[in-house]
């Protein structure tokens, strides 16, 4: 935007360019006009409301009436609010997966907001890549910005236990897998597993990056957690209406408030609530806007100094609802205070630490348990870097089986999804439950767009046997609902060449969390012919979208961003 536009607000900024500033303004108040609205209306500073309500997306259903409640707070407070929509990612609407198209609904945001005159933005997501799209769009746009979580679903109860998506859903379909519930129990459990609009009621992807986002101090204090149908989430829509228009002309911008220290301590909730493995890429991804890198040994620091302190699923009991009723991420805030930056900007004005001060509100123990008596000692995450991964790869410690954390295992290869799918419960398949499933091609730049497989299934004959858990190591991500002991978003990725593309069936693979080690242990000679006999394994499609994220994706350590995309 152009200097001059930036001194304009409302609907003076960034005009249309006709060659007559004069002129392209008269004609856009005379459209505007067309809308209804009063010559007073629009002298109003603007607040635009980025809403992302789509058919397709289950979690977003609610979202009309949270427009409506920001709208309500927006003209309460002299502005005048304008809603717009933008790409909305259902997650289990999406082919070939949503993450290859977050950095669009990214693009998307950034520049909707760059090219619509508004003074300020409230930016509705709920759904797991929309709120970081949401967040890298903002960041990069660097208007003032409020985030507004659309909420969790609450979990309903189900042949007396409660079922929330979805670590209950991956739960029971391995229970149907196994053969220990029927055909009809799982279709009844179907009905029965997202019964409310809201994110998946666990502390999957769309509530660990919920909690990001208040802990960068993007969402007003205590929002994070709020259920999808509370009335508290109307109330929380109106109040960011309110606070955006508060924020017009002010310096108080993305750019004050996204910055290392508060990536940091948004790390350390990150790892405190043992929060989703895609939370770390969302979170690289956010940081890159920002211009600020995350490395995997500063996680591990963080994360050897950063316990569990919330008891939710997977890797717990509860729900968010109950982290919601316990005090929400301001009692889990309110924990780490001595770990945390408290000289970080909110939006709200104030710092973290002064949103910290005074006395604490209770909390319920059993779901957010206080920094000397922990969940568990360390943090969820732990990165691994090795002859396998030389630019690294992640394990959810908190929710994987730690008897399978120093291990040597035989490798079962499978070359692609398609060849996982075709063998995996082939009854001849040749796996043991020491074995190591190994996954290749399902990482950014395979054509799959790195979906959450990384959970490979226990082949069937060893799921029937009894067989829980094995390590698992692939390029893929995996659900933040998941569990199990499974190495992820190992980089380089196969489909480029990395050293996960030479693995054969039979080769032996050790892994050391303890020592954070992943490698292969086969010679270098051998690994040299194999490398000569590698060829990509996705070709770059021809046009389109696709054919942008095939040139432009980056690894998972650069948070699958477009190379271009991140602040120099
Ligand atoms: Fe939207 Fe799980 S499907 S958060």
């Amino acid at each position: 935007m152009a200097e001059h536009d930036k001194q304009r607000h409302g609907l003076a900024r960034g005009l249309t360019n006709y060659g007559d500033a004069d002129f392209s303004l008269y004609l856009r108040r005379s459209f505007a006009k067309s809308m209804g609205y009063s010559a007073e209306m629009l002298a109003r500073p603007i607040v635009g409301i980025a809403q992302s309500a789509s058919g397709f997306n289950n979690c977003h259903r609610h979202f009309p009436e949270l427009v409506a409640a920001v709208k309500r707070g927006v003209i309460a407070a002299g502005g005048l609010p304008l809603d717009f929509p933008t790409v909305s990612l259902g997650e289990v609407f999406l082919h070939p997966t949503s993450m290859m198209f977050r950095n669009l609904m990214a693009m998307d945001v950034e520049e909707m907001i760059r090219a619509q005159p508004m003074d300020a933005v409230v930016l509705i997501g709920a759904c797991d890549k929309t709120v970081p799209a949401l967040l890298m769009g903002a960041t990069s746009a660097d208007l003032p910005a409020v985030v507004l979580i659309g909420g969790p679903m609450l979990p309903m109860a189900h042949h007396g236990e409660r079922l929330g998506a979805c670590t209950d859903c991956r739960r029971f379909w391995a229970k149907y897998r196994a053969g220990e519930i029927s055909a009809r129990d799982i279709a009844d459990i179907e009905g029965n597993l997202a019964a409310t609009t809201g994110s998946c009621a666990v502390m999957g992807t769309a509530s660990t990056m919920a909690s990001i986002a208040e802990a960068l101090g993007m969402t007003l204090p205590g929002t994070a957690a709020i259920p999808a149908v509370h009335a508290d989430r109307l109330r929380a829509a109106e109040a960011s209406g309110r606070r955006a228009v508060e924020l017009v002309g002010t310096a108080l911008r993305p750019s004050r408030i996204v910055t290392a220290r508060s990536i940091e301590n948004a790390l350390r909730v990150l790892l405190a609530i043992g929060g989703s493995t895609n939370g770390l890429i969302h979170l690289t991804a956010i940081a890159g806007r920002a211009g600020v890198a995350v490395s995997l040994k500063r996680l591990n620091e963080l994360s050897d100094a950063t316990p569990i302190l919330v008891d939710l699923k997977p890797t717990g009991q509860h729900y968010m609802s109950d982290l919601f009723a316990a005090g929400g991420i301001g009692a889990v805030l309110r924990e780490l205070k001595p770990l945390l930056h408290l000289d970080c900007m909110t939006v709200t004005g104030e710092t973290l630490g002064e949103r910290l001060a005074g006395a604490a509100p209770w909390v319920d123990r059993d779901v957010v348990r206080p920094l000397a008596e922990p969940y568990q000692k360390q943090g969820g995450l732990a990165a691994l870097s090795g002859s396998l991964a030389p630019n690294g790869a992640i394990i959810k410690r908190s929710a994987a089986d730690p008897r399978l954390f120093e291990r040597e295992g035989r490798a079962v290869v499978f070359a692609s999804l398609d060849d996982l799918a075709a063998r995996i419960d082939a009854p001849d398949l040749d796996v043991t439950a020491d074995d190591f499933l190994v996954l290749q091609n399902a990482g950014p730049k395979s054509g799959y767009a790195m979906p959450e497989a990384g959970y490979l299934p226990i082949p069937a004959k060893l799921a029937r046997a009894g067989v829980k858990d094995m390590v698992r190591i692939s390029d893929a991500r995996m659900s933040g609902t998941a569990y199990g002991t499974i190495v992820l978003h190992v980089s380089p990725e196969a489909a480029i060449g990395g050293p996960l593309a030479l693995v054969r069936s039979g080769d032996r693979i050790k892994l050391s969390v303890a020592r954070r080690r992943l490698d292969l242990l086969v010679d270098d000679a051998e690994l040299v012919k194999r490398r000569a006999a590698h060829r990509p394994f996705a070709a770059t499609p021809a046009r389109g979208y696709a054919r942008l994220y095939m040139q432009s994706v980056l690894q998972a350590e650069l948070g699958c961003d477009f190379d271009f995309l991140r602040k120099a």
